[in-house]
């Protein structure tokens, strides 16, 4: 941090160039670009690849709004497949079924941490000629039967927003192996410049230009500096959190009315959130009672058909996506990070278990 506000670029520079091989090398991909957000990579990801005013994108309804709205950002449409009831992931089967003429590109979201059946997705692709791009912001440490993040797509995108495996505040980044893609990434997060503030004062100023319509979303020294340390730590930080949800689920699968996604064989879970399901007309008197005890809790996710915005655009209503919407209805996220005490996990496991008999 002292060299990043010691030295002459706050911005876009020598930390964030570290960072990004960085954390190349910790998925194992080719290239990484940093950004300052999910959002962002998710956007720019999509318009590297060309998507926009006329083409479908195929995704899920269950996850945050910033994957349904990345894709309106760019003037291209969402188009929601329902969920596997027992991940809340995207049902692959359900995806070639929603293909048609205008559709350019699959967005899987890995929910919770829980990866995609990503060769699944990349077959349907292949068989469609379709981009995939994976919103990977629960994902960054996971595997499926060996295929973690960015293996099998066309990009993948990651967030370090506060609250998730390492944090800049905001940022992002998105990973890809295709080099004229990296290229494209750092076009566009820069207005589409073709020179960036550090390239054009290194020796003598040189002219810029902007041969496409870009954005301004570049990550800085200061939030690189922040994430560099933060990469030596994932696995620790993972492997704790993997201590906290495997007591969690041998606690829980004894309480009767309580409920929790799979981990599937052959998967090593991100392990981002950790989510119980209640029936849905009890979720909110437990949510209340957690509270109460002083239990921090949040809903992951109402899905994003029935936010007012989508619904009053698209019309979409109750009974499209009906697994998504029994998750929405049942979920409850408890709290999980690395410094939780075990003293508190038990605390929290005795408090739902109150919450879920009395509710
Ligand atoms: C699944 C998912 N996608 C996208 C995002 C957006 O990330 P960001 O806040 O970095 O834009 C989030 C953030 O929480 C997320 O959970």
């Amino acid at each position: 941090m002292a060299e990043a506000l010691e030295g002459p670029i706050l911005t876009t520079g020598d930390l964030v160039d570290d960072f990004e091989r960085q954390f190349a090398a910790y998925l194992d991909r080719e290239y990484a670009v940093g950004l300052t957000s999910c959002t962002a990579a998710l956007q720019l990801a999509l318009l590297a690849y060309g998507i926009g005013p006329g083409d479908e994108v195929i995704t899920t309804p269950l996850t945050f709004v910033a994957t349904a709205n990345a894709i309106l950002q760019v003037g291209a449409s969402p188009v929601f497949v329902d969920v596997e009831p027992e991940t809340g992931n995207i049902k692959a089967d359900l995806i070639e079924h929603a293909v048609s003429r205008a559709t350019k590109a699959i967005l899987p979201v890995h929910l919770y941490g829980q990866m995609c059946d990503m060769r699944a997705i990349r077959g349907i692709a292949d068989r469609h000629g379709l981009v995939v791009i994976e919103d990977a912001a629960h994902a960054l440490e996971s595997k499926r039967h060996g295929v973690g993040p960015g293996e099998l797509s066309d990009a993948a995108c990651f967030s370090f927003y506060a609250t998730k495996s390492i944090t800049s505040g905001e940022g992002g980044a998105a990973v890809t192996n295709t080099a004229e893609i990296s290229v494209q990434l750092k076009k566009l997060r820069s207005h589409g410049m073709d020179l960036i503030a550090m390239d054009r004062y290194r020796d003598r100023y040189q002219h810029w230009d902007v041969d496409r319509l870009g954005w301004k979303y570049n990550m800085d020294n200061i939030q690189a500096a922040l994430l560099l340390p933060q990469l030596e730590h994932i696995e620790e930080r993972w492997h704790r959190r993997e201590e906290i949800c495997k007591r969690y689920e041998v606690a829980f699968s004894a309480v009767p009315g309580l409920d929790f996604p799979k981990v599937l064989p052959a998967s090593k879970s991100g392990r981002h959130l950790f989510t119980i399901w209640v029936s849905p007309e009890r979720r909110d008197e437990v949510l209340l009672r957690l509270q109460e005890r002083g239990v921090g809790v949040v809903v992951n996710y109402r899905p994003i058909h029935l936010l007012s915005y989508y619904r009053r655009t698209f019309e979409y209503g109750e009974g499209m996506f009906p697994a998504a919407e029994e998750i929405g209805a049942s979920t409850i996220s408890l709290p999980l990070y690395p410094k939780l005490t075990d003293e508190e996990v038990e605390y929290v496991i005795e408090a739902v278990s109150e919450a879920v008999a009395k509710a």
